[in-house]
Order: structure tokens, then sequence, then C-alpha cells
């Protein structure tokens, strides 16, 4: 009898900027992949992208994790080995305006996926994010830096999640991973997936490709009195592909059964800080063009420094980040022409 050794990943927000990069890696790696997505926060553009790069229809849920029967109904059509958890609102400043937003739904969707986990002995994967250490006093920063109070309800969100994750896996016998994003940037080399913000985008790199394009008029830098080297922020800008793979390394962790503890975090990073202008400079060389920008004022809620440690991803996952600031910006800008074409 025909025996399928492949291993099952629920990817939920599949079709979001990070899911949709994520499901491309993991399918490549050959594992199945199912992306289940509420599509509220985004259109089919990077489902669609999703499946023209795989050559093949993916399978695809649309449905709200904050449903407790359709999250049982899917775990009761499915066997997954690994979830990778993304589906959430993550915009801080309306966060801030409605706290309760995404308190109901990123905790809600969370406590769902858990308790169908705990039950179905599948591994659990959670995007967390480099917010939760603040703004920190050493640099680079490792898993062991500490966490400071969160600024935002989404920040928020991100710390009180690895702790249900944390206290889950104590509790229940369960395994899990928690990464800690920077600053995730670029688009897939094929140029049919990337980040497609509603509205003006927040992020930095969006609002320059946007810019470019002239959807936007100007980019406004904020702040450029930070006691840095050019007196803008420095973040550690990773690549959104790396980034994917760091996925396909820590699933194949847990499914591998190599874990050194049940529960592990890794910073996923590349360990080099880039400041706003760097990058805004490094973009108009790579794509040869000039950019539209001004300084203004330091934006409520920006931490000033942070970039990763990254050395604990390399030894425990066999990760790094491979490609470089211009590479990416140079997918970047060639997602934001696709849009273009896209009509988008
Ligand atoms: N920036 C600008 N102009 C813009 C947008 C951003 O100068 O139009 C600057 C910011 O001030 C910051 C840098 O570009 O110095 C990066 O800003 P992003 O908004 O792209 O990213 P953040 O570092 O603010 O965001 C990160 C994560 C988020 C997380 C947030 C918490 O990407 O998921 O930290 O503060 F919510």
């Amino acid at each position: 009898m025909a025996y399928n050794m492949k291993k099952t990943v629920l990817v939920s927000g599949g079709a979001g900027f990070i899911g949709s990069h994520v499901t491309v890696e993991l399918a490549q790696a050959g594992y199945d992949v199912v992306i289940a997505d509420n599509m509220s926060n985004c259109d089919e553009t990077n489902y669609k992208g999703v499946c023209a790069i795989l050559g093949k229809e993916m399978p695809f849920v649309k449905m709200d994790f904050c449903d407790t029967e359709a999250v049982d109904a899917l775990f009761a059509k499915y066997r997954f080995d690994a979830l990778i958890h993304f589906a959430a609102f993550k915009a801080v400043g309306e966060s801030v305006d409605d706290p309760l937003k995404y308190y109901t739904n990123n905790l809600g969707s969370f406590l769902n996926i858990l308790a169908a986990a705990r039950k179905s002995g599948t591994h659990v994967l959670f995007s967390s994010s480099a917010t939760v250490y603040g703004e920190p006093e050493k640099k680079p920063v490792t898993e062991q830096s500490p966490r400071q109070p969160a600024t935002s309800p989404y920040g928020n969100t991100k710390q009180m999640c690895e702790d249900f994750l944390r206290d889950c896996v104590k509790a229940y016998g369960m395994h899990g991973i928690a990464l800690r994003y920077f600053n995730p940037i670029g688009a897939h080399p094929s140029a049919l997936i990337g980040e497609l913000p509603r509205g003006i985008p927040n992020n930095l790199v969006p609002f320059i490709t946007q810019t470019a394009i002239g959807k936007r008029e100007c980019l406004r830098i904020f702040g450029n009195d930070y006691p840095t080297e050019d007196g803008t922020c420095l973040r550690d800008y990773i690549d959104i592909v790396d980034l994917a793979r760091a996925h396909v390394c820590a699933v194949t962790r847990m499914v591998e059964d190599k874990m050194d503890e049940p529960y592990e975090i890794f910073n996923i990073g590349t360990g080099r800080p880039v400041s706003v202008l760097e990058l805004v400079t490094a973009f108009e060389k790579v794509n040869n063009l000039k950019l539209n920008y001004v300084f203004a004022p330091r934006r409520a809620g920006d931490v000033m420094a942070i970039w990763a440690d990254p050395g604990l991803a390399e030894r425990k996952l066999g990760w790094k980040a491979t490609r470089t600031v211009p590479e990416t910006l140079a997918a970047a800008w060639a997602w934001e022409k696709h849009l273009q074409e896209l009509g988008l």
C-alpha cells in the first residue's frame, strides 16, 4: 500500500505576507501544507502567487480561528504534524486605539489553536516579534535579554501568546517554538508574492516602494536626531525568504524530535544594524532611482536601536540569513512593480 510519509503543516494566516512565503518554503522542502485564513486583512494575490510558484493549487480553508467550531472541524479533517500561527492583527497604532479588537482576536484565536494542538498532539510554532525586547539596554539582543513591558496592546499580545505557549508546553507535554522576528522586508524573487499593506503603510519598506512608484508623494523619515551615527533609527532588516526558511528549520526540529527543551525561543535576524537613512540610500542605489524624502519628527513609540544576536538560531536550527540588503530591496521594488501591473 502506498504510504505518504510527508508531514503535514497547518499555516494559519497563510495568505498574508509572512505566511505565504513560509508556505512556499515548506512546500519546496517537501512538506504538505494546508493554508487557513479568514482573508480579513488580505486579498487573493498572495494565495494565487503561492500556487503559481509551486505550480499547483494549494489546500486552502477560509476560516476564522476565533470560531471554535471551525477550528475543531479543521482538526477533524486533517492530521497536522505541526502548525504555524500567523493569523493575527498587526497594526501597532490601531491596537492602541482599539485594544479589545486586538485582545479578542489575537488571544482568542491562539487559545483555540492551543486547545486543538493539545488534543491532536500537534507541534506549535508561534510568530513572535523583537518588539518583546522594547528598547534594549545591551545590543545585539540575545534570547536571554529581558523582555520589557509592552508599549502597545499589539506588543502585549505577542508577549502573552509566548507565555500561553510556554505554559501549555509545560503543563500538557506539548512542544513549541517561538520565533522572534526582527524587521521582515522584501519579497519573493519571483515577484509573485510580497507585502500588500491596506491603506497607508506603517512600515518603512512598503512606504519606500510606494513613494518610488508614485502612490505616495514623499517618505517621512521619523527622527534624524537620535544618538546614532547618522541620527536615524537602527533596525535589523531580515529578508522575507531568509525568514521563511527559518520556519522550515524550526518545524523540522520539532517534527524530527530534535529539540533540547520542549519550549524554545529563537531570534530571527541578521545581526546587522542598518539605519533608516542607510536603507533609503541602498534602495536608491540598487534600483537606480531617487526617492523623495524629508526628515520629520520622531514617531511615538519607536525604539532607537535594536538588532539581533542570531547565534542561537545558527547553532541550534542550522539557520542563518544569506541575502544582502541590496538583493532584498531589489526584490521589494520588483514586487511593487508587479503590483502596478496587477493594478493594485
Ligand atoms: N520609518 C520611517 N518612516 C516611515 C516608516 C518607518 O522613518 O514611513 C522608520 C521608523 O521610524 C523606524 C524604521 O523606519 O525607525 C522601521 O519602522 P517600521 O515601522 O518598518 O518597523 P518597526 O521597527 O517600527 O516595527 C517593528 C515590527 C513590528 C512591530 C514594531 C513594534 O516590524 O511588527 O516593531 O514597535 F510591531
